[in-house]
Parts: structure tokens; sequence; C-alpha cells
């Protein structure tokens, strides 16, 4: 027997698999061990120097050494890759647990109605433009022939800003969405015919039909040849797919400074049908938005030739449009952000 110890490597072995922690460790052993120098390669090596009748036995203990070695690697590396170390352990995640249900936005009731307008336009050729809130006094009155003694020029009637542009003009909070007119035809020529959703303001007192900012839809056409029945036409096609088929409108004169001739635009009552309401205060009719043919002062301030081109405009409330649409009954709603009501839409 050659005196190489091969129960003094077993027990050594044993200890080492014992104290190694990491697969790190453990694949250290395996070189020092199996390795290609390695202590099984190094007692291989040994049996051809040995004498004949002892080589049998020898090579048996080296080939059951390494078996075991193996094995022993084998059920550590599954014992460290079972416990969790720190990196890889966290709370565990049942894969079965019911998911936590986000809650998902959704728009509010005024930006649909408004998508809603603007979609009807769209649909009939208009293109859908939008303009500042913070307007030139020029763009807000002069420009769509608003004369300087015109109430709504007074300082209570509207928010002037303390900063002013540098050429002095006042800027101011747009008290409607028609100064977008002014800019659309400085900026582009006929054929046009646009859609201009936005936010407007004015110094009301806040009650249940009056808020100091409310939304509107404004809607200007200009071409050759269009006529009084054109407006009526577009409208129509309008208040109808707002509102229903059996829906009547009517044009009550009216005056605009920018419009001429210029209407208040009525559909009929859609709670009693036109027999009278308190919705309607008993006239039967629904007031939804002023409207008329652009005004000859208006191109000329556009520098439009008003002999060659003619054109028509509106303007109407979205939330007058959804307080109908949907029979509620204070403006107040909308703005007050409360989910019970803005669930609903
Ligand atoms: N700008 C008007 C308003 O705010 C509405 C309007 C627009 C009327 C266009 C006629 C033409 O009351």
């Amino acid at each position: 027997m050659s005196d190489i110890d091969i129960e003094a490597i077993k027990t050594s072995l044993d200890s080492e698999i014992e104290e190694a922690g990491t697969l790190a460790q453990l694949e250290e052993l395996r070189i020092k061990y199996l390795g290609r120098k390695g202590i099984i390669a190094q007692l291989t090596s040994v049996i051809p120097t040995l004498p004949q009748e002892e080589r049998r036995a020898f090579g048996q203990q080296v080939n059951d050494l390494k078996n075991k070695i193996n094995s022993l690697l084998q059920d550590k590396q599954k014992t460290i890759s079972s416990v969790p170390d720190k990196e890889t352990s966290g709370p565990r995640i049942d894969m079965g647990m019911p998911g936590i249900v986000q809650d998902l936005g959704y728009l509010h009731p005024l930006t649909k109605v408004s998508e809603q307008i603007c979609a009807i336009f769209t649909s009939m050729g208009f293109r859908v433009v939008e303009g500042p809130e913070i307007e030139t006094e020029y763009n807000n009155f002069t420009g769509l022939n608003i004369p300087l003694e015109h109430p709504s020029r007074d300082a209570f009637d509207t928010f002037y800003l303390k900063t002013a542009r540098a050429s002095g003009e006042h800027l101011l909070l747009r008290s409607h969405t028609s100064p977008v007119q002014v800019r659309v035809m400085k900026s582009t020529r006929p054929p046009l015919a646009v859609v201009v959703p936005g936010r407007v303001y004015r110094p009301d007192a806040v009650d249940a039909s009056h808020s100091f900012m409310f939304q509107q839809v404004e809607g200007l056409v200009v071409d050759k040849n269009i006529r009084f029945s054109d407006l009526k036409g577009v409208l129509e096609v309008f208040a109808k797919r707002v509102f229903g088929p059996d829906i009547k409108m009517r044009f009550r004169p009216h005056f605009f400074p920018f419009t001429e001739p210029s209407a208040e635009v009525d559909i009929s009552c859609i709670i009693c049908k036109g027999k009278g309401c308190s919705v309607c205060g008993r006239k039967g009719w629904l007031e939804i938005l002023g409207a008329g043919m652009v005004h000859p002062s208006v191109f000329k301030a556009a520098g439009y030739d008003t002999v060659k081109y003619s054109g028509f405009a509106f303007g109407m409330g979205v939330e007058r449009i959804a307080m109908l649409k949907y029979g509620i009954g204070d403006i107040r709603l909308f703005f007050e952000n409360d989910l019970r009501f803005l669930r609903q839409f």
C-alpha cells in the first residue's frame, strides 16, 4: 500500500465541504480536488509508480474518492442554491394573489363635450385651432369692431393684466374665443373653416348659471358666396347631432358688433318638447349660441376683400351645451371636483 492516506483526505474534504457557504467557495473546492492539477489528478498520476499488486486496490480507492467528492459537491450546491442570500431574498411573491386595481383616469365632462362639439364640425370639414387665453385688447375688441365705448371694454367688465405689451397695448384675459377669428384671418387666406375651443373669462359673480371662467367653441367660415343659409344648415346639423333628430331650431334677431346680421339661436326645449316648462322658463325654447355673418369691418381689419369674400361665425358656451345635454342644473358642479358628480360621465 502507498503511504498516501486517503482516509485523511476524506476527512478534510468533509469538513471543507461543510464550511463552504457560497457557490464560489464550492467552485474553489471543485478545482482543488477535481481540477487538472487537483488532488484526484495527482493521486491518479501516482498509480503507475506503485507495485503491480497495489495498483488495482489503490485505483479503486481513488475512484471511490472521486465519486464521493462529486456527490458531496452536488448535494452542497443544492443546499446553497435553495437558501436565499441577502441579494435575492425579499418578500415572497404570491402569484395567485388578486392584483391591485389601478384607478384609470378619464376626461372631464366639459372636455368630452367640447371634443364632441369639435368632432361634429370636423366631420363637416372644419379644422380645429386654438388661441391664447391672454389676448391683446386689439384682438379681443378693436379687430372685432367692438367700439371703444362698448361696456365690455370697461375695466370692471374685463380682466385686464397689469403688464402691457412693449407697444403700450393692454393685455387681458380674453372674454370670448372670437379674437381667434382675428388671428386666423391674419395668418391664413380663404377658403377657411375653423372651430376654436377654449377658456374665456368674465368678472361675473358666480351663481348657478354664471362663472368667471367658462369654455366656448367658436366657429368661422370664410369663402366666396357664403350665405346665411349655409350658417343655418351647418348649425342645424350640429344641433340635431347633439340633441337628437327631432329637435327644432330658430334664429332670433340679435346684435353683435362683429356680425351683421346677427342672431341668437334657440332649440326647442329638450325637456318639454316646446310646450313650456320651468327649464325653458315657459318659453318652449332654449338659447344655445350666438351667430351671424362676418361684419365687413372685421374683414377690413383683417385685410380681406369684402366684395370677394363673405363668411359666418358662431360662438357657444360648452357648459351650457353640457348642462342641457345632461340635465345639469348648476354650472358650479363642473368646477368643484366632486368625484360623485364627475364619475357619472
Ligand atoms: N363672441 C360671442 C359671445 O361670446 C359669441 C359669438 C361668436 C356671436 C361669433 C357671434 C359670432 O357672446
